[in-house]
């Protein structure tokens, strides 16, 4: 079985969020199932491509409205991500220094996929699925069967579509159809939703079947959808939620490189705290009090803007540190860094995208702290548990799959209901109280860091879709 990943992300060679974690490492596990699996991505001025070597193994040129682009389709040598990595690369379009927000973005998506098709047009062996991730890829699925001069050759492939964000669904407007490779215009029903062409209403539209990175977040997209709810529900027949896993290569408190001290599931107290006096000693404040930490992006959905008045509430009421590891809006950025200058000595940030700073802060944690409005999976979460770190989350989509409150039958984590800040600072306390019981703390801790999120399961899941898809003999 031959399967072709498509992304615009893919870790560690363009990372923003957990797209590329998983594009990096799913493949990789469904290779040890046997699966031929490899990656397309956009090549990227970026170091990741500037240390390591690639081959040109193709080339060509697509018309894009009035122009001609040529396309160089290039390899990574040295087999680095355990799976072959392809670039597709475009002169001013696809070799660009960061992932997302030019104001071309729209072209150069469909540069990207209009490329693939040409180049895969060509190949002897076609791939029985291509597997696209996201709305940037979400064409895809239309192009295989009504872009005009491609479809002869891809009527048998199947394709898979995963929403990791259906909250971005890459609307353009109708104007941008000329950019597309010629198609059956006919058929434009299928790229419309309300008027303009949305990439991720099409992919759900033609796909042979899509996947959400959890179960209940595809229970929320029936509900809720930024306006695609009932198509989701018209389509609910080829759906299927598979949760994310972790990638132990790289996420592996015994054996990460980023760590000041490694630990292992069974003797964790002297290196998560070796990692918390680190923290603390390098960032000016108190390791001698919970360490409560949130990584991620500074977006609404990601609930950043209720963190300066869960700060407030928490710092006023007990005794806590606070670390923020994130980056995005600035507005955010200013009332955190108000707030560092008010509560010196106990509350810490670093504004910016730092991997390996990251990793140091699921480790030198006591406390994660998730107050998602929207989580399709949630990685922080499972990263946090696998390092020892209890999560405080909002309960929703992934994070409502991946953690169990206290008060439950084997619960191992702490869950308020709403994106509120009240409920979330009250929830911190509510952890906090717990730690000062050790004993409760340490058996917490120790559960959580053996749980079981590995990809083994979830690429199984993957494959076993893949199989149906490709031995049944509907189009
Ligand atoms: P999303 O993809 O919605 O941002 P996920 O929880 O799936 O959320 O994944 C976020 C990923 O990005 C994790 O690997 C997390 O560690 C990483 N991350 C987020 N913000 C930062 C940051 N400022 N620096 C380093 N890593 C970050
Ligand atoms: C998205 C979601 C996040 C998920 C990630 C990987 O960015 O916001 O919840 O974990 O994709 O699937």
């Amino acid at each position: 079985m031959k399967v072709v990943h498509l992304s615009v992300e893919c870790f560690p060679v363009a990372k923003v969020g957990g797209l590329a974690d998983v594009v990096g490492a799913l493949p990789k596990y469904q290779r040890t199932l046997g699966i031929d699996a490899s990656v397309v991505m956009p090549w990227f001025d970026r170091p990741f491509l500037a240390q390591h070597s690639t081959e040109l193994v193709a080339n060509g040129t697509i018309k894009q409205g009035g122009d001609y682009l040529d396309y160089e389709v290039l390899k990574e040598q040295e087999d680095t991500l355990g799976f072959p990595l392809y670039f597709i690369r475009i002169q001013e379009k696809l070799d660009r220094p960061e992932v997302y927000c030019y104001p071309d973005e729209a072209e150069q998506w469909i540069a990207f996929q209009h490329a693939f098709l040409h180049y895969l047009h060509q190949q002897e062996e076609l791939p029985d699925v291509i597997h696209c991730h996201d709305h940037h890829v979400g064409l895809i699925p239309f192009l295989l069967k009504h872009a005009l001069d491609y479809r002869d050759r891809f009527e048998s492939i199947k394709s898979v579509f995963t929403v990791h964000n259906g909250q971005y669904q890459g609307w353009m407007d109708w104007e941008k159809a000329t950019l597309l490779p010629i198609y059956d215009t006919w058929k434009w029903g299928l790229l419309d939703w309300d008027g303009v062409i949305n990439p991720l209403a099409t992919a759900i539209k033609c796909c042979s079947a899509f996947t959400t990175v959890s179960e209940g977040y595809m229970q929320e997209l029936y509900q809720d959808a930024n306006g695609l709810q009932d198509l989701f529900k018209i389509e609910s027949y080829k759906a299927e939620g598979i949760v994310n896993g972790i990638d132990e290569a790289f996420w592996n408190p015994e054996t990460d490189t980023s760590l000041e001290k490694n630990y292992s599931k069974t003797s964790f107290r002297s290196g998560k705290s070796a990692n918390k006096k680190w923290l603390a000693k390098n960032y000016g404040f108190s390791s001698t009090v919970p360490l409560v930490v949130f990584v991620g992006r500074f977006a609404f959905e990601k609930g950043a803007d209720l963190l300066p008045k869960i700060i407030d509430e928490l710092l006023e009421k007990s005794e806590v540190a606070v670390f923020v590891l994130g980056s995005g809006d600035e507005t955010i950025s200013e009332q955190l860094a108000e707030r560092v200058k008010k509560y010196e000595g106990r509350l810490a940030t670093f504004f910016g995208y730092n991997e390996s700073l990251a990793h140091k802060v699921y480790a030198a944690g006591d406390l994660l702290l998730m107050p998602s409005r929207v989580e399709p999976c949630g990685l922080n979460q499972l990263y946090a548990m696998k390092y020892g770190t209890i999560p405080v989350v909002r309960g929703i989509g992934g994070l409502r799959d991946t953690v169990v409150d206290v008060s439950e039958k084997d619960g191992y984590g702490f869950v308020f209901p709403d994106p509120d800040a009240e409920q979330a600072s009250a929830c911190v306390i509510r952890a906090v109280n717990t730690i000062s019981e050790k004993k409760q703390f340490d058996q917490i801790r120790k559960f959580i860091m053996q749980l079981d999120y590995s990809w083994e399961n979830s690429a199984k899941k993957y494959v076993k879709l893949y199989h149906r898809l490709v031995e049944s003999y509907d189009a």
